[in-house]
């Protein structure tokens, strides 16, 4: 026997009413983000290995062991995207899009690759819905975007909701902290853990990160970003909170958030769900100022966030799934038939009607009952009796013309 071929670790299929949720969830997303002048991009699902390099950096847990990287050809190497934010910039720089009124504002739904250890709402192949507002650093595009990520979770009913929210600054303000923290870890260094010492230059941020109680001791006391912010960077994060306190918005300032991507500037923010155990992130973004220089681009000030489809539908409870509703089932006696129930069937669908034919080589009865089970309104019987028609609802039934099926049924139509 040979062996069972079955989908790769961390991957799923989307069936039934799950595929069902995604859709109604996708439809409640586009029906906040459109109104609000956010339009669709796709971008392709894998991109020069380079751009993530460059734009995510090689100093990430994604760049430095998460990519799906392959060659192609002589001195070509792709990476499947395991994110949205560098493709819609490299996008926005090929398009020309500096050219259009700004900022431009795009949204996507598409899917990411990371070769994580999988778990409970931690996959290798993952979906995103993502919002990208670039060319202004004006603070009301972040508490919009912000804004826009809590109106989609309040509308699918998400639940245990957190929303953490900081400041990083700008680069310069960054590198006077960054030297900071360098030195007070290299001061506690014997207290903290193998991983955190190893990257104390490479990455001393993460070490917030660390659940390491001798480090978190140390972190615990650690300077904090917050506080070495220039004048310009302090009245930027003002400003987003303030707008978000006018808009309702309920967040926390947590010093400590650490994202695990490197083109962030100023705003950086996270919701969490506790409805979702260890993988608690439902989504999260912020400012990108450097990204489109970063990547060859001229320079343009960047904001989005991106939310995991799987993680939102964890996080808010299942709503029960209404069966689409059925028309008409055009059942058939013989084989004979069937050419006419066929004909009969595209002609209800090409008026508009949700029509359904039998295809399952199933007795008389076994179609009634698979109409029943349909829900079907209609049913439509040919067979040498002619046409017959069944209200399912009153369960009358009556012999018309065949060229009239469609006449008996225009009440119905959807
Ligand atoms: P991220 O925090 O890496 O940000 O991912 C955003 C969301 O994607 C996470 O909060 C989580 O819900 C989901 N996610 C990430 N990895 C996985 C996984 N392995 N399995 C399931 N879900 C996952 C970004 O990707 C940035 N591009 C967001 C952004 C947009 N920043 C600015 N603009």
């Amino acid at each position: 026997v040979t062996d069972k071929i079955q989908a790769p670790r961390g991957t799923f299929d989307v069936l039934g009413d799950d595929a069902l949720a995604r859709d109604r969830l996708v439809e409640t997303a586009r029906g906040i983000l459109e109104p609000a002048g956010y339009a669709r991009i796709e971008t392709p699902t894998f991109e020069s290995t380079q751009l993530f390099a460059r734009g995510v950096g090689e100093s990430t847990d994604v760049v430095q062991k998460e990519m799906y990287t392959f060659e192609a050809g002589e001195d070509e190497s792709l990476t499947l995207r395991p994110e949205g934010t560098a493709p819609v910039c490299r996008a926005y720089i090929e398009h020309g899009m500096h050219k259009l009124p700004q900022p431009v504002k795009l949204w996507y739904l598409s899917s990411f690759f990371r070769r994580e250890r999988p778990q409970k709402g931690r996959f290798r192949q993952f979906w995103q819905l993502g919002v990208e507002a670039i060319g202004s650093e004006d603070p009301a595009v972040d508490a919009e975007t912000i804004l826009l990520l809590s109106d989609i979770l309040d509308a699918i009913g998400a639940r245990g909701l957190r929303l953490r929210l900081s400041s990083l600054g700008t680069a310069e303000s960054r590198a006077a902290y960054r030297a900071e923290l360098v030195a007070y870890l290299r001061a506690y260094e014997d207290r903290l853990s193998r991983e955190v010492r190893e990257r104390i230059d490479l990455n001393p941020l993460r070490a917030f990160d660390s659940d390491h109680p001798g480090t978190r001791e140390v972190m615990a006391g650690a300077p904090v970003l917050l506080d070495f912010l220039s004048d310009d960077d302090h009245e930027h994060f003002e400003t987003v909170k303030a707008l978000l306190d006018t808009a309702g918005v309920v967040y926390e300032v947590d010093p400590t958030l650490v994202r695990g991507l490197d083109y962030y500037t100023r705003t950086v923010f996270e919701y969490t769900s506790d409805a979702l155990g260890a993988q608690s992130g439902v989504g999260g973004g912020g400012r990108y100022d450097g990204l489109l220089e970063e990547i060859g681009g001229a320079p343009a000030p960047g904001m989005g966030w991106a939310a995991g489809v799987e993680r939102m539908l964890l996080s808010a409870p299942a709503q029960p799934v209404a069966p689409a509703p059925l028309d008409l089932y055009v059942a058939y006696a013989k084989p004979e038939y069937r050419e006419a129930a066929f004909k009969l069937a595209a002609d209800a669908r090409r008026a508009g009607h949700a029509a359904r034919l039998e295809l399952g080589g199933r007795s008389l009865k076994g179609q009634l009952k698979q109409a029943d089970r349909s829900g079907a309104r209609y049913v439509a019987i040919l067979g040498d009796e002619g046409t017959s028609l069944k209200d399912m609802e009153s369960g009358e039934q009556k012999t018309v013309e065949p060229d009239t099926v469609m006449h008996h049924i225009r009440g119905v139509a959807l």
